[in-house]
């Protein structure tokens, strides 16, 4: 086809706008390299797959898929509701929880206002800020020397908030960093925000996560009105591939959003699947158990490299190297091992590897010392 460039045409938030980049994917890993048996611990995904209830009913719902799904996702918001205790009018089901984070945008911020958050907090926010034309406001971590390197600071996120912020993100635990914030402290920040902002508290890995340590966010919607808390089937249910995820607040702001969404946003097979999977106690209690033991090996594995580990309450640990990790990074990828660079967050020392079986996480391991010259 004929080349033209489009980009004047482009409205001004998406014309610098540079995509997210997601995980290699590990049949373009074995294509470009000629490698075989490759592992990807780079997309934050369970290594145990998805809950055998949900592939169960997603299986039994594609008897269903010549119609179009249920628009209002009436039984998975049903379960959702008496799950979190709130009334189904307080959610809004996304296509992924990527998508709600859209649709906040979209409701909330325009050229002129602008959005709040953390210096190393998840990619997609300063995304769905530029592609709406608001402005980013990037409030630095925490120091590399602090007890929770890199993490958000509250007092930095609550200093940046100025008279045109609507909405301030925080992922507790954030992703690239594992990091995490005390619940406690976290609801005093909601708290103190004025009236006019509204605070995202991300919790895609709370499954993963100490309750005790970093709260409920869900449980805190009543108290605090300006609060939207985000959750995903993409992680510790495992399923990434149906796109599910969703957003609590309270039922002003629901109404909003989901006068963005567009109709049908999530699948039949994904519906089908996220109402099972929320019942499947003990999948998800096999996926921690997992999680918290090759979060530990891999925490103690790479420390015995000599690498520094930045504390992580998800499902993925950031590992820091003496020099650029570019070299490492390609030495994984010719064996067969995929991780995430982080280069893109400024994070040019680091690597994020996604916790995998026991095996994987050995594999790993060893492709780590190998790439160090170590073994
Ligand atoms: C912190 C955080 N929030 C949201 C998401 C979006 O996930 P999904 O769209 O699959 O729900 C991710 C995915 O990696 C994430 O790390």
């Amino acid at each position: 086809m004929r080349a033209r460039d489009f980009t004047d045409l482009a409205v001004p938030g998406v014309r610098g706008l540079t995509p997210y980049t997601p995980g290699k994917p590990m049949a373009e890993l074995e294509r470009e390299y000629g490698v075989r048996d490759s592992i990807k611990l780079a997309s934050n995904e369970n290594p145990l797959g998805a809950s055998p209830l949900a592939l169960e009913a997603a299986r039994r719902s594609l008897a269903e898929v010549g119609l179009y799904p249920d628009g209002n996702g009436f039984e998975l918001k049903a379960a959702l509701a008496a799950r979190h205790d709130v009334t189904p009018d307080c959610i809004t089901l996304g296509n992924g929880s990527n998508e709600v984070l859209v649709f906040l945008a979209q409701a909330f911020l325009q050229p002129g206002l602008e959005a709040v958050f953390s210096q190393y907090a998840f990619a997609v926010y300063p995304i769905v800020c530029q592609m709406v034309g608001a402005q980013a406001r990037v409030a630095p971590a925490l120091s590399p020397d602090h007890p929770m390197p890199l993490g958000h600071d509250l007092r930095a996120l609550y200093q940046a908030v100025g008279p045109e912020t609507r909405m301030v993100f925080v992922a507790n635990p954030n992703n690239p960093t594992g990091t995490w914030l005390d619940g406690h402290r976290l609801k005093d920040f909601v708290a103190s925000l004025p009236p006019q902002v509204i605070c995202v508290i991300d919790e895609a890995y709370t499954e993963y996560a100490d309750s005790d340590r970093l709260g409920d966010a869900s449980t805190w919607l009543a108290e605090l009105p300006n609060l939207v808390v985000t959750r995903t089937f993409s992680k510790a249910y495992g399923l990434a591939g149906l796109r599910v995820g969703y957003a609590l607040s309270n039922p002003g702001v629901a109404d909003l959003l989901n006068r963005v969404r567009p109709p049908f946003n999530v699948s039949v097979p994904a519906l089908a699947a996220a109402r099972a999977a929320l019942d499947d106690h003990a999948f998800i209690e096999r996926s921690r158990a997992v999680n918290r033991a090759g979060l530990a090996q891999l925490t103690e594995g790479c420390r015995a490299l000599g690498l520094d580990v930045v504390p992580s309450a998800g499902n993925f640990v950031l590992v820091g190297f003496d020099g650029a990790s570019a070299a490492v990074h390609e030495a994984l990828l010719r064996a067969g091992i995929i991780v995430r660079p982080v280069a893109s967050y400024g994070l040019e020392r680091f690597l994020r590897i996604t916790v995998g079986t026991e095996a994987q996480n050995r594999r790993l391991l060893a492709g780590l010392a190998d790439a160090l010259g170590l073994s």
